[in-house]
């Protein structure tokens, strides 16, 4: 099926373009528009474009993570950030199984991110693996705010194919969990 579900790829080099602003406003545009727990959008982003804060940020990705370069090099990278609390939470307290709802949050986010970057002609790669608190503080972020990913963007310089799915009756059961 050729759909942006199934063409979407993590791109993790970019050409040396930079990407029209209106395009970045269509992106955050779709990041603002995504679900989330008790539409309570706990989401904060932060669009990194100089080289030398993009620079320092790759050097906080682990040492053998594959998205460095991608890291330094795209015109943009996407800081997302988080709430906590906000999430599964009503006044301060945690209303459901699970207190980490804003890492779904954030996902969702993500996801809309990458998927419009798509559509649009434009590459992105997510970035879970480095240096959180270190990152942090490059970036400001406040306390009570957390940064959990970052999101390379920029004009595809590669055309990967697909790393391998699981086939859909490995995962999708019938009823009953079979
Ligand atoms: C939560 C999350 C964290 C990820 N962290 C990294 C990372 O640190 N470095 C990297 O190169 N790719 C990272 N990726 C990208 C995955 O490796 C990639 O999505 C997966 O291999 C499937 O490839 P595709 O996105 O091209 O379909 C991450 C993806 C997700 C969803």
């Amino acid at each position: 099926m050729s759909d942006i579900y199934s063409e979407r790829r993590s791109i993790r080099r970019f050409l040396d373009q930079p990407i029209e602003e209106e395009k970045l406003t269509a992106i955050c545009t779709a990041a603002r528009m995504a679900p989330s727990w008790g539409n309570r959008q706990c989401c904060e982003l932060v669009l990194v474009r100089q080289p030398e804060t993009r620079e320092r940020l790759s050097a906080l990705l682990s040492a053998k993570n594959p998205a460095i370069l991608a890291t330094r090099d795209a015109p943009v990278v996407i800081a997302v950030c988080g709430v906590p609390k906000r999430s599964g939470f009503y006044k301060e307290v945690q209303v459901t199984r699970y207190g980490h709802w804003f890492l779904f949050d954030l996902g969702l986010v993500s996801a809309n991110i990458c998927l419009k970057a798509w559509e649009l002609g434009l590459g992105s790669v997510i970035v879970g693996s480095f240096d959180h608190q270190a990152a942090e503080q490059l970036l400001a972020v406040p306390a009570g705010c957390e940064l959990v990913a970052l999101i390379p963007l920029g004009y595809p310089a590669h055309h990967p194919s697909a790393p391998p799915r699981r086939e859909l009756a490995e995962f999708v059961h019938l009823e009953r969990f079979s």
